[in-house]
């Protein structure tokens, strides 16, 4: 793994070259790398050398120049050049090389401009160069990261693509790290602490709702599910409100909500047969929103948005919450506790009223792993989105397509929302009827927020972690909804 990766000069650099499948041509190249192209092109011409120019796929000349396949120009896509760029950061690594040209204009046609072209490397680039080693210890058998990769393009807008899409990745990869953070480090307290830092490097405004507080303003929601653990619960608020609004974003006010539990024991619903482990990652719709937060406030992004994780660790101790508990939640409605380990929904639900009542807001998307159903509904390819507004689901689906982070729409009608009722008080969390675990989560969300908002709830059960290794990601925390969430941003703000 490199240190970093910058865009600039470099000067005793191997030439990186695109090669599409048809024709196996490499781009036009500057005078100083004429002969590097010669080099490259004779090998790419000679016979049996094997190579096909399939996306990512790699040849290597004798002086060390390298072909990278991009597959067939017109199927050259955002997506395939992500997973080009995850390649060859490995290729790199693995042949100790730490400075290149990068020429790819053969990349870009009527499907892609430069910048997108840059800018879908850039993310590959960035997102396959990161790796859990911040707990390597006196045992590690990590090796330690080299020295920064420098790419060096002569394309003024192909190099503004790279930059910000290695940014982004960046602002991913921040998100992955807190998310791979252990729950013996990462409590809701710590991450508070952690947030007015990051807040404060990025120019956000950030205030938190500590457990006192949540008590005395009647968040049930939070101080119920959080009230069990030693490390008590919290609502972490980041907000980017910058001095220049754009015109198409005027007047809104989007919260973006992420589920942070930072443990998920199930609490006296406890999870059994190792359903456990990896409740590290019950935080990470929270780590997808102080990701995004993270990059509209570095973008210096000209719309209003604000971030807020409910956070807090559901345990099992004296002081815990239980089955048949009814709460009182901050918007005033009352729930029946039926399941103490659906408690995604019961944090969300304050955070949700809180951005209602006290911050305006006019748009909500909030992001979960909220339920175990929606894995085995959709498996681990795409996220699950319920969404009560035409426009507001085309903005998440749009952004979405043109990340690569999957979606699928899931429904949610008014017989679902009577599902929830309970006869003691007005809610059931879950009803005792396993059905449609994922539709109950949106459905006793729908409570929580004012008649008419416009909002998406995107269950991320799924796609939040993977077990095994892919083309961009490393097992472990991916990161998914952070360049989904600017991506909405960007096009919204226009
Ligand atoms: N955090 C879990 C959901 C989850 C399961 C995330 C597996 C990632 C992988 C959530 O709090 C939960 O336990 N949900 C229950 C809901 C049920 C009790 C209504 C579930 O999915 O079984
Ligand atoms: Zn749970
Ligand atoms: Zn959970």
């Amino acid at each position: 793994m490199f240190k970093g990766i910058k865009v600039g000069a470099a000067k005793k650099a191997i030439l990186v070259a695109g090669v599409c499948a048809e024709d196996l041509k490499l781009p036009s190249l500057p005078a100083d790398l004429k002969r590097a192209g010669e080099e490259l092109q004779t090998l790419l011409k000679s016979k049996g050398t094997g190579f096909k120019g399939d996306s990512g796929e790699t040849i290597v000349s004798a002086g060390g120049h390298v072909a990278l396949g991009l597959g067939k120009h017109g199927e050259v896509k955002a997506e395939s050049l992500r997973s080009a760029g995850a390649k060859l950061v490995k290729k790199l690594d693995r042949m100790n090389v730490n400075s290149i040209r990068l020429a790819m204009a053969n990349a870009s046609g009527k499907n892609l401009h430069a910048d997108e072209t840059g800018r879908a490397m850039g993310e590959g680039l960035g997102l396959a160069n990161w790796r859990v080693d911040f707990f390597a210890g006196k045992a590690t058998k990590i090796q330690p990261a080299k020295a920064a990769l420098t790419i060096d393009v002569t394309d003024k807008t192909f190099a503004e693509g790279l930059t910000e899409g290695l940014e982004l990745a960046d602002h991913v990869n921040y998100a992955r790290k807190i998310a791979a953070t252990p729950p013996n480090v990462c409590t809701p307290m710590w991450l508070a602490g952690e947030m007015r830092k990051m807040a404060r490097e990025v120019g956000l405004k950030c205030s938190v709702i500590d457990y006192a507080q949540a008590k005395k303003l009647g968040m049930g929601g939070i101080v119920s599910v959080g009230m069990g653990s030693a490390a008590k619960p919290c609502l972490i608020v980041l907000e980017h409100k910058p001095r220049t609004i754009s015109k198409r974003a005027r007047g809104e006010t989007l919260a973006l909500v992420g589920k942070s539990i930072t443990y998920d024991t199930g609490g006296y619903s406890l999870k059994v047969n190792n359903g456990m482990k990896g409740m590290k990652y019950d935080k990470c719709g929270g780590m997808a929103v102080i990701g995004a937060m993270r990059a509209i406030a570095a973008m210096k992004l000209p719309m209003h948005v604000v971030g807020l994780l409910p956070a807090a660790e559901n345990m099992v101790s004296d002081d815990s919450y239980r089955p048949d508990d009814i709460i009182q939640m901050y918007n005033g409605v009352s729930v029946e506790v039926t399941n103490t380990d659906a408690e995604g929904r019961l944090v969300l639900a304050d955070a949700r009223a809180y951005a209602c009542k006290d911050l305006r807001a006019t748009a909500m998307v909030d992001l979960a792993t909220l339920t175990g159903g929606i894995v085995v509904a959709l498996g681990h390819f795409c996220s699950g989105v319920f969404c009560n507004d035409e426009k507001l689901l085309r903005r998440v689906e749009e952004a979405s397509t043109q990340t690569g982070e999957k979606i699928w729409r899931m429904p949610l009608w008014p017989e679902h929302r009577d599902f929830m009722r309970s006869q003691h008080a007005d809610l059931l969390n879950s009803n005792p009827s396993r059905n449609a675990h994922p539709v109950q989560g949106a459905a006793f969300l729908s409570y929580f927020v004012d008649e008419k908002l416009p909002w998406a709830h995107i269950d991320i059960a799924g796609v939040g972690n993977v077990d095994r290794d892919t083309d961009l990601c490393v097992q472990g925390p991916t990161g998914y909804g952070v360049r989904m969430l600017v991506e909405m941003v960007q096009n919204w703000a226009g």
